[in-house]
């Protein structure tokens, strides 16, 4: 069965949405493989973000995502990685559609960087790299 990586960020940490989105993740039927809170530093978050290098986002994402715990989440289920994919919604979360997490519950705040709740895997090679980045016990 596939893996994927989800986090929810600082902001949906320090909101109070950790239980929302699990909620949103098991209501949807997939399993919570493991799950931890912690506070990541720069260098997990280079590398969990090495796809964006040269970015001009890239300092203050790695600023905002380093500001606070995350909740680190394993979700396992048949096309998880799609499917939390399309739980989360677009990047955007002025433009998510409503129904998905960032589209209900995110919002622009004029910051350097877009606080978008949730992180997920893009694909099976970046689910497997950031699963073992940020598991490696897995
Ligand atoms: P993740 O699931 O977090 O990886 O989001 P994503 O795959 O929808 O977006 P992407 O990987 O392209 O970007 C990673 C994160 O960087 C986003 O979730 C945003 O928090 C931030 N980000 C992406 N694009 C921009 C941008 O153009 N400007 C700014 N300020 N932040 C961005
Ligand atoms: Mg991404």
């Amino acid at each position: 069965r596939q893996r994927t990586l989800v986090l929810v960020k600082p902001d949906g940490v320090a909101r109070g949405l950790v239980g929302e989105v699990l909620r949103r993740i098991e209501a949807k039927g997939y399993t919570l493989v493991a799950l931890e809170l912690r506070t990541a530093d720069a260098d997990l978050l280079a590398e969990h973000y090495a796809e964006h290098a040269g970015k001009p986002f890239l300092g203050p994402l790695i600023e905002f995502m380093s500001s606070g715990p995350v909740a680190a989440v394993v979700v396992e289920g048949h096309r998880a990685i799609e499917g939390f994919r399309s739980l989360a919604g677009a990047t955007d979360p002025t433009t998510a559609a409503p129904g998905t997490i960032r589209g209900d519950l995110a919002r622009d705040w004029g910051r350097k960087v877009i606080e978008n709740i949730v992180h997920g895997s893009d694909s099976p090679e970046s689910a497997a790299r950031e699963i073992a980045l940020w598991f490696p016990s897995l």
